[in-house]
């Protein structure tokens, strides 16, 4: 029988630990005992999230987390961190993720995704680091034939330069296993994650215009924005709207440290989806988020958007069975938690205007 070492005696490197998935999963990783070291260039997170990391965990368990504000390509940075901090296993989330500004920049998304993993994966195994998380994405199943989506459904041609990265760190990460053995790689496929931690501390906080649902429509009710897009309602799908797995953050969280202890002392490359295995409309989630906030939210129909798929969601039974995970919130809790972040927070992590 293999020795499993304590939370308390393993290091977490997490990457990206500033963003919204991130952030949260640095709070589970705190709360179950790690100790965990964030590296992050909050290019597109605040600092201020650090503070409330601090107040949800507690002084305590705060004593256990550090914070490198550097860039994952910075292969010095990263000498500097792995010579510093006794790393045992690193979670992988820092990347550019919009969809439609990939289109535009796909230069600077396959070299960010893509250089910064290459450039991370060096330095782990220079330092003898072999062991990895990494965040992927629904989107490497394209546009299924099947439904619920497992983890043996055909990977699919990706529609834009953000999905290839995905796509495409996945198979460089399955070649590293290859390679050598000694080599352990989570591949954990999201489904669409949303909410935030219960406490209203942490949420997400997108700069610009939210090009994802949950986000704008969350600014729709706090009256940043005055109705929410609703691309098509021509799809074949109860309502026509298309349909997602949305899944709680804090449950995608917890599905981290799930596979952080299942994978201790394993070798090789395994692939979890994490969801809730329900789907649910556009126009659903506007109903349930207009119960949440207390008012209804007015939407307009819009044509469809170019590279949406009519609708996906997952067979978590692979999580379930080897992971001993399973999502806990339904979407009445998502929009909850939504609501009860972006009412506190307006303006984000930013202060009032
Ligand atoms: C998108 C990405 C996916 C990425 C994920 C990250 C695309 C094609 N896919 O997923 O690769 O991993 O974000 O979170 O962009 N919708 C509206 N109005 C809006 C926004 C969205 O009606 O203003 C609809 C969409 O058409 C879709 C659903 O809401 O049916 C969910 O959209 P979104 O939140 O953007 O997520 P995905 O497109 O599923």
């Amino acid at each position: 029988m293999t020795h499993k070492k304590s939370p308390a005696d393993t290091c977490v490197l997490v990457t990206g630990g500033c963003g919204f998935i991130g952030s949260h999963t640095v709070v589970c990783l705190l709360k179950q005992g790690y100790q965990v070291v964030i590296v992050d260039d909050l290019s597109n997170a605040s600092e201020k999230v650090l503070d409330r990391i601090d107040q949800i965990v507690g002084p305590e368990a705060a004593e256990r987390l550090s914070f490198y504000r550097a860039d994952v390509n910075d292969r010095e940075a990263l000498e500097c961190i792995f010579d510093e901090e006794p790393v045992d296993c690193v979670i992988h989330f820092a990347g550019y993720k919009a969809v439609g500004e990939s289109v535009q920049k796909p230069i600077e998304y396959y070299s960010n995704n893509i250089g910064n993993t290459l450039t991370l994966v060096d330095a782990m195994r220079d330092h003898g680091v072999k062991s990895i998380i990494f965040s992927s994405s629904a989107t490497v199943y394209g546009d299924p034939d099947a439904l619920p989506l497992t983890e043996e459904s055909p990977k699919k041609p990706a529609t834009n330069p953000y999905g290839w990265t995905k796509w495409m760190i996945e198979e460089i990460l399955r070649s590293l296993t290859i390679a050598d053995p000694e080599w352990n790689v989570v591949l954990l496929r999201y489904f669409n994650p949303i909410g935030a931690h219960p406490s209203g501390l942490m949420g997400e906080d997108p700069k610009g215009i939210p090009n994802n649902l949950l986000p704008y429509v969350a600014q729709v009710a706090v009256g940043r924005r005055d109705a929410v897009h609703v691309f098509g309602d021509d799809y074949d799908t109860p309502d026509g709207t298309g349909v997602r797995d949305y899944i709680h953050v804090m449950d995608l969280a917890a599905g981290h440290v799930a596979a952080l202890a299942w994978m201790e002392g394993r070798t090789g490359c395994e692939v979890f989806n994490l969801g809730t295995g329900n789907g649910t409309s556009v126009l659903e989630i506007i109903k349930a988020f207009s119960a949440a906030c207390g008012k209804e939210l007015p939407y307009v129909i819009e044509p469809r958007r170019a590279g949406d798929v009519t609708a996906n969601w997952a067979d978590c039974t692979k999580a379930k069975e080897l992971l001993g995970w399973e999502a806990r919130y339904g979407i009445a809790e998502m929009c909850r938690d939504s609501w009860n972040w972006q009412s506190h927070n307006p303006n984000g992590y930013e202060e009032e205007q």
